[in-house]
């Protein structure tokens, strides 16, 4: 079986069910690019320290160039019998160059190559997911500037608590994907070392330069024991659970959408090129998106417990069930990339019935509170207050209305401490406005905390 790149040792060939089985190239090719550019960094620091010529170096990059256009334009002859992405552009350079192609694995093995190929692909990656991350923020907090004093009802139990203002709850959404994107950027910095240089596990016998092709690769510095450098995944486990954690709020994010556009709550319509109909009931306009992005997140939350799992027994160094952390990880990065990137245009798209939030605010005594702070300023203990309101709200209930539609003779029946400027007190506005505190939801904070965030986002 001369196809693969061990094979004078074994008698016979596997079977082609077990070559499926142990092959990885259907995936790792996607990362090709990567692999060609840490083979070139290698390369050229062999050529610097004379492990290899110079025109060993100058061959392979003239075999790396055609390989490189050969994979983009589609050409590249892709085969199951080389097993991965290593061995496949390896085996086309040796065609291409013949001996300096032999010469570039040199002080290098799979185990250090696929490690780096992975970091390599992930740091472009995170910093994609960035740039997504940053444009939902900044939709976000454009939209919290527009929404500042459009007043919705605030729920705790999904029960009316009290009026808070649209923006202010955009925002909370842009706190959450703000905290995300310090995460990623936390483990962007243990993604981008170098393992290159451990070769199998323990480091190799050549004069290699590790901090030099860290340095043409872009690292910040190299994995300091060459055991760990080539088992661990650490940091893909840190990018499955950030990434986790991005969905999380995606979903809540989509839970709140669903039933906003629902006709019963109807806060919002979403564009309609993020929703279908149905094919039996010609009225249904259905938020999919949303939908299908709550339902995504179970993927990549599956893919983070994936990854922990297939860590877990591992003994050091290298073993094959490593090849198992690369569909998890292509997944959860295309998974998370491509939500955020629908999200930032959609919550741009959002119609807002203002009138409707209104509305649900109005009802639910969303106001009580407020009406309690009240008598605790005219001198009443916070307790007591509480009581005093509780039963106004009895009241309003059994007939039907609205704590505001009482008269003031009705409320001073409850206290009389209750004076004509109680009214003001048990509107929507005074109640958002009087919250004026940082992270409190009166319009000028919001306001103020939008505008920070834009601020900030633009300084990046
Ligand atoms: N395809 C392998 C992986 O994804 C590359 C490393 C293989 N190393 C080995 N010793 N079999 O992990």
């Amino acid at each position: 079986n001369k196809a693969q790149a061990w094979s004078a040792r074994f008698s016979e060939p596997v079977s082609d069910l077990v070559k499926r089985y142990t092959a990885s190239v259907d995936f790792d090719k996607r990362m090709a690019m990567q692999d060609i550019q840490g083979s070139l960094a290698h390369a050229q620091m062999l050529a610097k320290v004379g492990v290899i010529s110079s025109q060993d170096f100058a061959d392979i990059e003239r075999g790396m160039t055609i390989i490189g256009q050969e994979i983009a334009s589609g050409q590249f002859q892709w085969s199951l019998d080389l097993e991965d992405v290593h061995l496949n552009i390896e085996k086309r350079l040796v065609e291409l160059i013949g001996d300096a192609g032999k010469r570039l694995h040199t002080g290098r093995s799979r185990n250090d190559q696929v490690a780096t190929d992975i970091r390599l692909w992930l740091r472009e990656q995170i910093d994609l997911i960035q740039l997504q991350l940053k444009s939902l923020r900044r939709t976000l907090a454009e939209q919290a500037l527009i929404y500042a004093d459009t007043i919705m009802p605030g729920f705790t139990h999904l029960q009316v608590a009290q009026p808070v203002t649209f923006g202010h709850h955009l925002m909370a959404y842009a706190e959450m994907f703000t905290r995300d994107a310090e995460r990623l950027a936390d483990c962007r910095a243990r993604v981008n070392r170098l393992p290159l240089g451990a070769a199998a596990l323990a480091g190799t016998s050549y004069p290699i330069d590790r901090e030099q092709v860290a340095k043409t690769l872009g690292f910040d510095g190299v994995c300091q024991n060459s055991l760990d450098a080539v088992s661990d995944r650490d940091f893909a486990i840190e990018f499955c659970a950030a990434s986790a954690i991005v969905m999380v709020h995606i979903s809540r994010l989509s839970e709140e959408l669903v039933l906003w556009m629902s006709p019963k709550v109807g806060f919002i319509t979403l564009a309609d090129r993020f929703c279908t109909g149905s094919s039996i009931m010609p009225q249904k306009k259905n938020p999919d998106v949303p939908e299908l992005a709550r339902g995504k997140t179970g993927r990549v939350n599956g893919h983070l417990m994936a990854l922990l799992t297939l860590m877990k027994g591992q003994p050091l160094a290298y073993n094959k069930d490593n090849q198992e952390d690369k569909e998890g990880l292509f997944d959860t990065a295309d998974t998370v990339r491509d939500t955020l990137t629908i999200f930032a245009d959609m919550m741009k798209g959002l119609t807002v019935h203002a009138q409707n939030m209104q509305a649900a605010a109005r009802q639910g005594f969303a106001t009580a509170t407020d009406l309690a702070d009240y008598l605790v300023k005219k001198g009443l203990p916070f307790r007591d207050a509480h009581e005093v309101v509780a039963h106004a709200v009895l009241t309003c209930e059994k007939r039907g209305c609205d704590l505001a539609d009482l008269s003031l003779d009705e409320l001073k029946a409850f206290d009389d401490r209750i004076d004509s400027t109680v009214h003001e007190v048990l509107t929507l506005e005074g109640s958002v406005n009087a919250r004026d505190h940082i992270g409190g939801t009166a319009p000028a904070q919001v306001k103020a905390a939008a505008q920070a965030m834009l601020k900030t986002l633009s300084s990046q």
